[in-house]
């Protein structure tokens, strides 16, 4: 049996910092969607641990729903075509939308998702990620409510994942080289 810390390299962001972030993210979108019911939609599924941290500090009559896309390829690169493997199972017409993402990189996931979204005429979409590597972005994509500023680098924990793994780590880290390659 192979544990999963012998692949990390080191923590970046340990389970206290993220569940402050995540509080401070809550604040403020309670105090900006006070009486609004808004729909919190999670990008799966990096988003799942995340959206579970957050949605339960929404002191909001809110609903939930969620969208799974892949981007094509499953390496460390996107290149941009993205697939709807499942979409939305309720109606957002005339709703406030609130996209949940774990990590905004390049921008192209979600500025397609906004597009296809707008098409059904929510009221309004913002994003709320829980981190942002604004170095790398493609587009013109800007997060509404970002939670960490974070340096260029592969993270992976707290619902991120490399080829499938590592999603179940309750914070943020880094692997070693040699994890990329097994
Ligand atoms: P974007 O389309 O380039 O903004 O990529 C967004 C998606 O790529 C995120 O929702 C993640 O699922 C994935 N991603 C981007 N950077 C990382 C990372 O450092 N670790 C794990 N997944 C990442
Ligand atoms: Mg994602």
């Amino acid at each position: 049996m192979s544990a999963i810390t012998e692949d990390i390299e080191s923590v970046l962001y340990s389970e206290e910092y993220i569940r402050d972030t995540v509080s401070a993210l809550a604040t403020r979108i309670n105090e900006d969607y006070r009486d609004r019911e808004p729909v919190f939609i999670g990008i799966l599924k990096g988003s799942f641990m995340f959206m579970a941290d957050l949605i339960r500090k929404i002191e909001l009559n809110c609903s939930v729903d969620f969208m799974s896309v892949s981007s094509y390829g499953s390496n460390t690169n996107t290149t941009g075509a993205v697939k709807i493997n499942k979409d939305l199972s309720g109606d957002i017409e005339g709703k406030d939308v609130i996209i949940v993402e774990d990590i905004l990189d390049s921008g192209l996931t979600l500025s397609y998702l906004i597009n296809y979204l707008q098409v059904r005429k929510p009221t309004s979409i913002k994003i709320c990620t829980l981190l942002d590597k604004p170095a790398r972005r493609k587009t013109s994509v800007k997060a509404d409510y970002s939670g960490i500023i974070c340096p260029d680098q592969f993270i992976v924990g707290y619902g991120m994942d490399f080829s499938e793994k590592y999603r179940n780590l309750p914070y943020i880290a880094v692997l070693k080289p040699e994890a990329y390659t097994k």
